[in-house]
Formats: structure tokens, C-alpha cells, sequence
């Protein structure tokens, strides 16, 4: 494993992209648009950057690690790549699209990950001509500081990338845990709910919002409360989660609330539209 495309420069496809040049491998960080890939790198300049100011890393290293990273629109340039990690929106159909394409273009040996937060990695991997080279390797926000991987081996996946995908996540510093299909993994099907149930107890009036978060912070030992951490995941893709959780399992424990809802439809995802439950 030597070189590594990452597909989505958002928040968590800059974030890989970070962790996977501060281990050491090339990286093709490749939006559709231009200004995405150029935001995607320069967050990633910042972040090292910053690393320099509190003395975690020198100037040389910091300069190391970016000459690691290329950036690129051209999804065809994934000819180049041992490994692509798709970390592009949470739609089943887009990702299955996007993994067919790449499916065409990558030389037989590239293992095609996704980083999706909650979606079958068995269906995307049936989009391509090899499901047994297909898998789910998740990483937590924000990635370079987040110590987890789940490694989510779909119904085709073979152990030999099974393992390769957990070796690559020890390289890049990372804890992997197995976990088998099933909808939201392991992390999300707890903590997503969590955030849910506390959207409840605002929407009812229960509580204010900095008490809820106060109270979970100093309750029970959080570092956020879950309403920030809402916030910092982005309510859309909170949304996405519990409408997979509820469609997958019809179970009415995983109804999305209202509240939750509401805030998408208005356009508050969170911090990164300045917005959510909190105001950034
Ligand atoms: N990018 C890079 N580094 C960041 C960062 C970011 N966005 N945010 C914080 N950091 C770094 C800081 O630079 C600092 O580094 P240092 O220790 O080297 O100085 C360190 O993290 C701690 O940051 P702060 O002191 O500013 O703030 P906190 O102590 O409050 O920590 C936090 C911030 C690490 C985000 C902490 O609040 C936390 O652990 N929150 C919970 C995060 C969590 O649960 N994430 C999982 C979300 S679920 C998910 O991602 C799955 C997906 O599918 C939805």
C-alpha cells in the first residue's frame, strides 16, 4: 500500500487525507470542484499549522506531510491508487454510482473503501465487479484526533483486505475494531440516538440546551454535550443516520425527531453552516 485517493475533501475526506500523509503514504485528495479540494487542503494546512504553533510538529514536518498530499478533480486519476477511500454524501445511490466508476477505472489490486457512516458496505459493494475488495473503514470526527476505525466487512469481503484495511488504520495511529454489517456499526447506532434523545428533550421544552449539555458533560463524563456534538457531526448527516437506523430496522425507537428535522429543513446543519442547535 503505497498511495492512497481520498474522494470527498469535506470534513472528514480532509481529515483521512491528514491522518493518512502523517503516516507516511501519498495521497490524491479529489473533489468535483476545485474550490472544495482547495478549502480541503488548506484545513489541512491550518491543522498542521497549528500542531507547529503549540510544538507537536515542526516546520519540516509540517512541510513533509503537505508535499505527501496532491490534490486533484479527476476522478480518473484513481489508475494511480492502491486504495481509495470514498468519504463523498451519505446517499446509497450516489456512492454506489461513484464506486462503479471507480470499480472501471482502478487497477484489479485497489481496495475500494467507504466511509460511510451507517450504509450497507454489502450493497455499495455490489455496485462494483469486486465486492470482495470493497469494505467499510469509518473514521470519527474530528479525524485526526479520533483514535477509532471501524472495520465493516460487508457479506463479500475477503479477510485478506479485511486485514490490510486494519493494518493501514494501525499505520495512521488509529484503534480498528471489527464489526459486522448492520446498520449505524457500532459507535453510531449508540451515540447517534443519544443526540436524537437529546433533540427530543429540547423540542419538549424539558430543558435548555446548555443545561442538556451541561448536564450530559457533567453526568456522565462527556467531552461535549450532545447537542454540540450534533452540531460538529452536522444535523444532516445526524438525520441521515437515524433515517437509516428506522428504515433498516422499522423499529419506532429510531424515529427521527421532529425538532432534528426542522433544523435541516431551515438549513442549520450545525457549525459548519454557523447553525444548529447552537449559534457558531
Ligand atoms: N481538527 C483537528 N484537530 C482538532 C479539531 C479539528 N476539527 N478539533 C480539535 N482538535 C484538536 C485540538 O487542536 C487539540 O489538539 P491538542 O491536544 O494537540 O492541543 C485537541 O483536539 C483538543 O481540542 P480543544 O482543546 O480545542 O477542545 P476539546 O478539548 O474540547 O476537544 C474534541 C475537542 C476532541 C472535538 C472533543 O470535544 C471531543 O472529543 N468531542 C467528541 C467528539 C466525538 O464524539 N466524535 C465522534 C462523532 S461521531 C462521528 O464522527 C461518526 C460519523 O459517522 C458521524
Amino acid at each position: 500500500m503505497r498511495k492512497i485517493m481520498v474522494l470527498g475533501a469535506g470534513t472528514m475526506g480532509s481529515g483521512i487525507a491528514q491522518a493518512a500523509a502523517t503516516a507516511g503514504f501519498s495521497v490524491l485528495l479529489c473533489d468535483v470542484a476545485e474550490e472544495a479540494v482547495v478549502h480541503g487542503f488548506h484545513v489541512i494546512e491550518k491543522n498542521l499549522s497549528n500542531a507547529v504553533k503549540k510544538g507537536k510538529l515542526d516546520e519540516y514536518e509540517k512541510k513533509r506531510i503537505l508535499a505527501l498530499i496532491a490534490t486533484t478533480t479527476e476522478k480518473s486519476r484513481a489508475v494511480e491508487v492502491d486504495l481509495v477511500i470514498e468519504a463523498i454524501v451519505e446517499n446509497i445511490d450516489v456512492k454506489k454510482k461513484v464506486l462503479a466508476e471507480l470499480d472501471e477505472i482502478c487497477p484489479s489490486h485497489t481496495i475500494l473503501a467507504s466511509n460511510t457512516s451507517a450504509l450497507s458496505i454489502t450493497e455499495i459493494a455490489r455496485a462494483t465487479k469486486r465486492p470482495h475488495q470493497v469494505i467499510g473503514m469509518h473514521f470519527f470526527n474530528p479525524v485526526p484526533v479520533m483514535k477509532l476505525v471501524e472495520v465493516i466487512r460487508g457479506e463479500d469481503a475477503s479477510d485478506e483486505t479485511v486485514e490490510v484495511i486494519k493494518e493501514l488504520a494501525e499505520k495512521m495511529g488509529k484503534q480498528p475494531v471489527d464489526v459486522k454489517e448492520a446498520p449505524g456499526f457500532i459507535v453510531n447506532r449508540i451515540l447517534i440516538p443519544m443526540i436524537n434523545e437529546a433533540a427530543f428533550l429540547l423540542m419538549e421544552g424539558v430543558s435548555s440546551a446548555d443545561d442538556i449539555d451541561t448536564a450530559m458533560k457533567l453526568g456522565a463524563n462527556h467531552p461535549i454535550g450532545p447537542l454540540a456534538l450534533g452540531d460538529l457531526v452536522g444535523l444532516d448527516v445526524c438525520l441521515a443516520i437515524m433515517e437509516t437506523l428506522y428504515n433498516e430496522t422499522g423499529d419506532s425507537k429510531y424515529r427521527p425527531c421532529p425538532l432534528l428535522r426542522k433544523k435541516v429543513r431551515a438549513g442549520h446543519l450545525g457549525r459548519k453552516s454557523g447553525q444548529g442547535f447552537f449559534v457558531y
